[in-house]
């Protein structure tokens, strides 16, 4: 099976080609720390050929939702050291991904202060899970240019830090509606200068957040997460073929290890006018950097993804939350743990670190 061979990504070599996509499960304290069973719950699936965080914010300032961890002050970094030694002694590889909510995030959990976002344009039809529950998204503050050069600063700085706590790389998460994706989407983005408008625009700071990780740690470190035709945070592009086609090629000139590419979900329809096309065969073929192919996969299909040759790795998100000893169950076609719905944001150990692995004779 090729999900269970051996590959290369970056200066890394990995088990197999499952990856476990990066899953925010709320189990931070207040301060953004990591605790032991955040230990547990990722040395528990070290089996995978690598591992992505959960969304780490880079800042207080890319703070959006409650109980989620950081990586900016002394304490979040010395307890993400535990998770990677950890993880490391199990024979396990781990990034970490990086994360600046903008819009997406609420005033309630960042003392009182608006999001920051591109432009003042709210998410509309959905609501914000916070810390005082479901709330209606406020309009964010659009943010000035000397705060996104800051922004693009604390990525570069946020990413020295994932070194300092042993990560073995940093994801650029640029999906799922979160700040890169806010500036690529019209939806979100009605600026008038040199970050909005035009698409090369519109690209500019994906570009300059990517150059800045480059820059910092070494582009065999750097990946970056992409979910061009997930409508997801009401992102709403014009020209989604075209602004995606653009920034692949813009990506292509920087020296980097690999693209993680989402494909849109049926749960979140994407508008009328989107390109029908799969976007692993419509953008997977353009990138010259590994490709992660993600969303929805199972071993089956997972694997005829590899075959197809576009994607050098499969990354797994629920699957390996439920079964932390996938790639041995998709080995022995044992079958697999469901995922359970209502733990997967907060709560403590239940759905966290108990889903059960096979019994070692199975
Ligand atoms: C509980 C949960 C939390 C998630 N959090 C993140 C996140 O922090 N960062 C991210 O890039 N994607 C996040 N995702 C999306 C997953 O990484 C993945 O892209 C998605 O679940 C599709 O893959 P799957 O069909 O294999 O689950 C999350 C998904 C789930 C289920």
């Amino acid at each position: 099976m090729k999900l269970l061979e051996k590959t290369t990504l970056g200066n890394l070599t990995l088990k197999n080609k499952m990856v476990m996509s990066a899953m925010t499960r709320s189990r931070a304290d207040i301060n953004g720390v990591v605790g032991d069973m955040t230990v547990q719950y990722y040395t528990q699936r070290a089996s995978a050929g690598l591992i992505f965080t959960e969304a780490i914010r880079i800042s207080e300032e890319a703070t959006g939702s409650p109980l989620t961890p950081g990586i900016y002050t002394p304490e979040q970094i010395d307890a993400w050291k535990k998770v990677t030694k950890a993880v490391h002694d199990q024979g396990g590889l781990i990034v970490a991904q990086l994360w600046y909510t903008g819009r997406a995030g609420h005033s309630i959990d960042r003392n009182g202060k608006l999001p920051l976002a591109p432009s003042a344009l709210p998410i509309q039809g959905a609501q914000h899970f916070t810390s005082q529950g479901l709330k209606d998204y406020e309009t964010p503050q659009e943010i000035t240019i000397a705060e996104i050069k800051q922004t693009i600063k604390d990525y570069g700085q946020a990413a020295k830090n994932a070194m300092e706590a042993g990560f073995d790389g940093v994801e650029l998460h640029a999906a799922n509606g979160y700040l890169p994706s806010q500036f690529l989407a019209e939806s979100a983005n009605q600026r008038t200068d040199e970050y909005g408008g035009s698409i090369p625009n519109k690209a500019r700071f994906v570009l300059e957040a990517m150059q800045e990780l480059i820059s910092t740690v070494g582009g065999d470190k750097v990946g970056i997460k992409l979910s061009p035709f997930h409508p997801y945070g009401n992102m709403i592009l014009d020209d989604p073929a075209g602004t995606y086609t653009y920034l692949v090629e813009e990506l292509n000139k920087l020296d980097f290890a690999y693209v993680e590419l989402m494909k849109r979900s049926p749960y979140f329809p994407s508008p009328a006018h989107y390109p029908a096309d799969d976007e692993i065969d419509l953008f997977g073929g353009m990138i010259q950097q590994t490709v992660i192919a993600n969303a929805g996969y199972d071993e089956a299909s997972g694997e005829a993804e590899l075959e197809k040759g576009i994607a050098g790795l499969v990354s797994f998100g629920t699957l390996f939350l439920a079964n932390p000893d996938l790639p041995k169950r998709f080995e022995v076609g044992a079958e697999l743990n469901q995922p359970d719905r209502a733990t997967m944001f907060g709560g403590a150990a239940a759905g966290y670190i108990d889903y059960p692995f096979l019994a070692s004779n199975e």
